[in-house]
Formats: structure tokens, sequence, C-alpha cells
């Protein structure tokens, strides 16, 4: 009896399910009403009373062994079976959900191809800035408001003096330091300042730096660049004005703007009535900043100026609140699909 409950199991060990009509032969070759297991049982009877109870259970976990088998293949069948529809050639692919650029990547790509255009090159800096970079070589006085914890994130205090960068302007310095004139750069980046956040203002937000040093570069060149740049991103009729104002870093300072485009400079809401709209701070870099990187004011003069991206974006796609740029909404999102 011994030998034939192993010859059984010998033959189940070694079954392979091949086809799916493997699964109905097997459960008729073991499990039938006359398949071997059946014929198992049977044989029962004449086995002498001492060895039924071994020999039954012997037999019991042999019909265990076939079922759970059979149960498996069963399982198998059917995964792999759903399997095979994905494999149907004739069926429609899946949609791809195309996503889009975010608009600040879409308005500094666009910035960024502009100034390519006239020769700047693209260079970066870190936003973990210290109080050089940040402020000290860009000549910023020790009591500025800007040095105060109530406008910048600070991460170390004290003589060496570690914070979020404030403004793109850090990379300048990290560019006229490790670089001799000509410049010709533009770096865009992240910053930080530490504002309640509200439609009007973000603790962090991007800009665009600007730089450009040689032997006598005047305000006449930052005048002339900035208006290629007005009219490259706002259209050909867009002009530009000049307001003088203070910067610690350039001498003399001004804040540019640019013809509203909304009502054509005729006065609306947005440009407050005025016709005009602020984009960017510039001037001409302060002799002090340009000796602070090691390079020679008495030979090279240069100018600088700074944008917000978000700024440039608000203009372009007439979207006011700047907690919109950092929700990751996909209805705002989405609505920069045709953009790409
Ligand atoms: N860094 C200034 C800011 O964050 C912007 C700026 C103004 C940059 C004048 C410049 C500049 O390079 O010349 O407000």
């Amino acid at each position: 009896m011994n030998e034939q409950i192993q010859n059984i199991e010998n033959q189940l060990s070694s079954y392979e399910f091949k086809a799916s009509e493997d699964i109905e032969k097997f459960r008729i070759q073991f499990l039938g009403s006359k398949g071997l297991i059946k014929g198992l049982y049977a044989l029962l009877r004449d086995v002498p009373n001492d060895k039924k109870k071994s020999s039954g259970q012997l037999i019991n976990a042999l019909k265990q062994k076939a079922e759970s088998m059979l149960d498996a293949a069963k399982k198998n069948q059917t995964t792999s079976s759903s399997k095979k529809t994905h494999e149907d050639l004739t069926k429609p692919a899946p949609e791809v959900k195309l996503g889009s650029h975010h608009p600040l990547s879409i308005i500094r790509r666009e910035i960024v191809d502009v100034f390519r255009k006239i020769g700047f090159s693209i260079s970066e800096g870190p936003e973990i800035e210290d109080d050089w970079h940040n402020f000290s070589a860009l000549n910023f006085p020790p009591e500025h408001p800007a040095r105060d914890m109530q406008d910048t994130f600070f991460i170390e205090k004290g003589a060496n003096e570690i914070a979020l960068r404030t403004h793109t302007s850090s990379v300048q310095v990290r560019v006229m330091e490790g670089s001799t004139p000509p410049i010709r750069t533009i770096s865009p980046g992240r910053v930080y300042r530490n504002e309640a956040i509200s439609a009007r203002a973000h603790c962090f937000f991007h800009q665009i730096e600007g730089l450009y040093i040689d032997e006598d570069v005047s305000f006449a060149d930052l005048k002339q660049t900035l208006l290629f740049f007005a009219q490259e991103v706002f259209g050909s009729k867009a002009k530009i004005r000049l307001r003088p104002s203070y910067f610690p870093f350039t001498e003399p300072s001004a804040e540019v703007d640019v013809s509203c485009t909304i009502c054509n400079s005729k006065g609306c809401n947005v440009c407050k009535y005025t016709g005009w709209l602020e984009i960017l701070g510039c001037g001409m870099v302060d002799p002090n900043v340009l000796e602070a990187s090691g390079i020679d004011s008495k030979k090279y003069s240069g100018f600088a100026f700074g944008m917000g991206v978000e700024r440039i974006a608000q203009l372009k796609f007439k979207v006011n609140d700047l907690r919109m740029y950092s929700e990751n909404d996909l209805r705002f999102l989405n609505q920069f699909k045709s953009t790409l």
C-alpha cells in the first residue's frame, strides 16, 4: 500500500501544468471519481486493521496536496489569462496624460532665451548663502534692514552668518570672484524672504539677475539691453522708463517700468491708471562691489539688473495671486498646456 501511495505522490510531484487543458486532466487523473486517489481509498479496505489509520492519513495528505496543486493552477490561469487581455494588440492604447510646464518655468525659459541671444551665459549659485555673498560683498551696510531677522531666514547667526539667499544678486559676486571680464551672465533662481504669505507676498519666489562687466560699459548699454528685453518679452511696441532709485550695490540705481501692455498705456486697474508697470531694479555696479570681488574698478565698469519671475508671469498670464504658483492645483496648471 505504502508503495502505491509513494508512487502516486511521485507522479503528483513531477506533474507539470503546461497548457490550460492540463488542469482538467489533472483533476480527472488524481481527484476524479475514478481517479488515482479514489482508487487508493478503495484499496484501504484490504489493509490490515493496525495499518489502516496510518495509511488513511497518508492518503488524506496526498489528496490535500493534489487539491492545493489544482487550486494553485486555477489561480495561475486566471492571472495569466487576464494578462493576455492586455496583450490584445487591437485594443486602443491607454490615454497618456501629458503634463504641462509650470508657468514660472515657461517665463524663466523665455527670459533666459532672450538674453542668451545677445551673448549672456547662465550661472547659478547656492540657495543657502553666507553673509559675504548675500550682503557684505554687495556693499550692504551693517545696519541695513535686510540683515534683520524680520526679512531674512537665518540658518546660523553670529560671526559666520548663513542664511537663505534673499536675492540672486549673490550669484553676481560668485561669478565675479571666479572669472575675469568680460562677463555677461544671467542667474535665474529661487530666493527666500521672511514674509507672511498673502496674494501679494510669499516667503519664496524667483528672480533673474543680470550682470555685464567689461571696459567702458555705460548706462546707455544698460538702457538699450533692457529695452531689447522688454520688446522681446512684451512686444515690439513696448517702451521702458527708468526712475532713480537706490540699491546698495549699484550707483546710480534705477527702477524700470514697462508701458502697460494690458491697456496700451491708456490706464487700467493693473497699472493703477499710470500706463506703466514696474518690472525690475538695475544700475551701474558700485566700484566697491567690483573691488570686493577682485575686479579692478579703474579698468572695468558694468551694469546689473534683477527682476522677479512671478512679476513678469503676473503681467504675461494675468495671474495676480502669488500663492497660485506654488499650490500645485491642477485646474491652474492645466491651463498652461497650450504653451508647451
Ligand atoms: N537684488 C534686488 C532685489 O532683490 C534686485 C536688483 C536691483 C538686482 C538692482 C540688481 C540691481 O542687480 O542692479 O530687490
